[in-house]
């Protein structure tokens, strides 16, 4: 499959089977992330592989985006490792590195056959408690990863975009 065959087929599923990740095939998506660039190369991510009963629970308690995966990511990153603009007070690097490390994660698991979704729908302060992050640590996004169910289909939202001539401004 081409890179753009890949990337139109991806979607955010919705509904996953209860069939296991192989590990060779999570390992290999991890490793991918691994490549992603970041800001000064500073890496300021941190990936948390939940797959425990025991985290699956405390998900399910913090939001409905588990979709029925049994494995969820979770991406943060340190507060004290992110690039600081120095032109800027106020911009700093970490939600921009941590999202180029899970874009590649999400495409490179489509590549192995497995599925993503995106989820930024979960209060992070209270995830951050029930997961035991250091305090330095932020979480950005879950990403329920996986088998899709076979009756997973795209949402209204996957085909409807916005005119490209409405996003790309030629100056
Ligand atoms: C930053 C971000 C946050 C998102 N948060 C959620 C979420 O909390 N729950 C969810 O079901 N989908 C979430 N999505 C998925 C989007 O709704 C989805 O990507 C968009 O509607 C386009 O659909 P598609 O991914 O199927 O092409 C998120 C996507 C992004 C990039």
């Amino acid at each position: 499959m081409s890179f753009i065959e890949l990337a139109k087929n991806r979607y955010s599923v919705r509904k996953f089977s209860n069939r296991p990740i192989e590990k060779e095939k999570l390992d290999t998506i991890l490793a991918v992330g691994n490549l992603a660039p970041t800001a000064k190369n500073m890496q300021p991510q941190r990936i948390y592989v939940l797959q425990s009963d025991g985290a699956m629970a405390e998900l399910d308690s913090l939001t409905p985006c588990r979709y029925g995966a049994n494995t969820v990511l979770l991406f943060t990153y340190n507060v004290d490792e992110e690039w600081q603009n120095p032109f800027e007070n106020n911009i700093r690097s970490g939600v921009q590195d941590v999202s180029i490390v899970a874009t590649h994660i999400m495409l490179a698991a489509k590549e192995q056959g497995l599925d993503t979704c995106w989820c930024d729908y979960f209060p992070n302060s209270k995830l951050e408690d029930a997961f035991y992050l250091p305090k330095n640590e932020k979480a950005v996004l879950l990403m329920p990863i996986g088998y899709a169910d076979a009756s997973a289909k795209p949402s209204q939202f996957h085909n409807s975009k916005k005119d490209i001539d409405q996003i790309v401004k030629y100056l």
